[in-house]
């Protein structure tokens, strides 16, 4: 596209829906990665040669070093609401806002969350398995009996909105009794909205049928769940994570699902996806999916239009939608 003398030029660093890039083009010079090809650090860091914002996917590592290479760059602007891949120190140090996209994908990853939960709790995934397999020869009263998901007790590590949109679909939905657990404790108002009542981590996962991870990635929430926490909950207990990789130990997980210790697990994320621990992939009481939970058209688009948002507020008007980092960014111009 012809660069258009004094408009800010943007990256894009994934492909994205034509009209996203469209529209971003009614503001900007834009450089998309349209065969969404695999960028190297040096390779991104060249790529945002003169670029004053990036819309970035939550894949690539937005850090020190990468910064220290662009020193036009003033906003990158993560289409997902995770953003661990943002070095947010370096990013005031640097001046450069990270924005996310949160809220708009609160409702569609709440009702995987359930999907994935069903299909654990139920065996979904491993009867198709067995019945494709040609194995169905005969029905048994005790095939495949799994779960009850109704009236079960529904345990929430991470009571942020996804967590709260999740609660709501187990207490009212499902008739089951809600406990969380969160770094600070909801007010009354909200615990009582959600039908929730508040736990420790370990008498959660000592009362919970299932446990259904929503905690946002930090260096704090690394293995939130591992050998230890596994060891807690009960042998019939399922374990859906949703969050992200890293938050669940899963070579402790993989060993925990063959030797029973839990009944099974419901993973959309993964330590180190897309490769997955090799045992998570010959245990068959585990449900699988490829980092999909938000995966509707509509959210999608609804995520990238907010990243869009995000850099016309800042770049063209002078503010974002849902900054990050903007506290810090304003203190380091005070001082
Ligand atoms: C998010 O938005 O953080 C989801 O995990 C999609 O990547």
């Amino acid at each position: 596209m012809a660069q258009v003398a004094g408009r800010p030029r943007i990256l894009v660093t994934r492909a994205i829906f034509p009209e996203v890039a469209e529209h971003l083009s009614a503001h900007f010079d834009v450089e998309s990665n349209v065969h969404d090809e695999d960028w190297s650090a040096d390779a991104l860091a060249q790529r945002l040669q003169g670029k004053s914002g990036a819309l970035t996917f939550g894949t690539e590592r937005i850090s020190a070093a990468l910064l220290a290479q662009c020193p036009l760059l003033k906003i990158c602007a993560n289409m997902t609401v995770g953003y661990n891949n943002f070095d947010l120190d370096a990013m005031a140090a640097a001046g450069v806002l990270a924005t996310n996209a949160p809220d708009v994908l609160t409702e569609t990853t709440a009702d995987f969350a359930f999907a994935l939960l069903m299909a654990t709790a139920r065996r979904v995934t491993e009867s198709e398995h067995a019945l494709r397999a040609g194995q169905w020869k005969r029905w048994t009263y005790t095939m495949f009996c799994g779960a009850e998901v109704h009236g079960s007790t529904l345990g929430i590590i991470g009571m942020g909105r996804i967590g709260q949109a999740i609660a709501k679909r187990g207490a009212l939905g499902f008739g089951m009794k809600v406990v969380y657990h969160n770094r600070s404790r909801l007010d009354a108002a909200t615990e009582a909205a959600c039908q929730a009542s508040y736990l420790s981590k370990q008498e959660l996962l000592q009362t919970a049928d299932h446990v259904v991870l929503v905690v946002p990635y930090s260096a704090a929430a690394h293995h939130t769940i591992g050998a230890a926490e596994l060891a807690w909950m009960k042998p019939t207990a399922t374990l859906i994570n949703v969050a992200r990789g890293g938050i669940v130990d899963d070579a402790a997980l993989a060993e925990a699902l063959r030797n029973r210790r839990i009944a099974a697990a419901g993973l959309d994320v993964y330590e180190g996806e897309p490769h997955l621990h090799p045992g998570l992939l010959t245990v068959p009481n585990v449900v699988l999916t490829p980092h999909i939970a938000s995966a509707t058209e509509g959210t999608r688009r609804a995520m990238a239009m907010l990243a869009v948002d995000n850099l016309i507020g800042y770049l063209v008007h002078g503010k974002a939608v849902t900054p990050l980092n903007a506290a810090s960014l304003a203190n380091r111009a005070v001082v």
